[in-house]
């Protein structure tokens, strides 16, 4: 069920996810007190093998108190090399599109499901997502944005826990946690396939409506928002 605030944008609600059990499997990163610890766990973190075949982590960047949060698949060629997130080409699209909805790469928290480069860009195996998962769930923790968005079916499906296609994730509303969650298509599968263009549109128009309708939400109850 979604709060009044939400279910007044007449979109219709999603899946319901709750945390992930970050304390539970890794209690040493659930104490994480900042984004910068965060980063120096993620430099030398060894749960996985792609620490072995990558040439730098890249744990995210941006504002750390962001209202808006992107999550990604996984860092590329170009985010390895610089040990920066949505660096290369598709982040090039993705700092477009979120100009496009009045938001700066300054405004917003960037980062990826996976940490490491999977070797070739491949896709993310079973047992690397969950090893990484502790970080991406204390990152959200710790901006508590207002809005997340799942930028592919790697960020999509993790964080709503489901094995739903991304096509059927699209256009609702989800919340992960209570914050509002919208899922779109990957920049990269963008540069892709044209045909996704109009739909990402329409997600990113919606999840800046969601972000709009947070800051007043707030407003409204007194909370104050900036
Ligand atoms: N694709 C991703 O998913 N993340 C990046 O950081 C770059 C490309
Ligand atoms: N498949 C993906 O993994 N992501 C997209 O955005 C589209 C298709």
């Amino acid at each position: 069920m979604l709060p009044p605030w939400l279910e007044a944008l007449g979109v219709p609600a999603g899946l319901e996810a709750g945390r992930l059990r970050v304390a539970d499997v890794a209690p040493h990163v659930a104490a994480l007190p900042s984004l910068e610890h965060v980063a120096n766990l993620v430099a030398g973190c060894t749960a996985c093998t792609l620490h072995k075949t990558a040439r730098h982590p890249v744990p995210g960047e941006g504002n750390p108190q962001a209202e808006f949060l992107c999550v990604g698949e996984a860092p590329g060629a170009s985010e390895d090399e610089l040990g920066r997130p949505f660096v290369g080409e598709a982040g090039q699209l993705l700092t477009k599109i979120l100009g496009a909805i009045q938001l700066t790469r300054d405004d917003v928290y960037i980062c990826n499901v996976l940490k490491h480069r999977p070797p070739g860009n491949r896709d993310p195996l079973p047992e690397e997502v969950l090893a990484c998962q502790p970080y991406l769930v204390r990152q959200i923790e710790l901006v508590r944005p207002k809005v997340i968005l799942a930028l592919g079916r790697f960020a999509a499906q993790t964080l709503l826990q489901t094995s739903t296609a991304i096509g059927a994730l699209r256009g609702k509303l989800h919340r992960y946690q209570s914050v509002p969650l919208i899922v779109t298509y990957h920049p990269a599968a963008l540069l892709r396939n044209e045909s996704w263009k109009r739909p990402t549109w329409e997600d990113v128009k919606l999840a800046r409506r969601v972000l709009d309708a947070a800051r007043a939400a707030g407003e409204a109850s007194g909370n104050g928002t900036e």
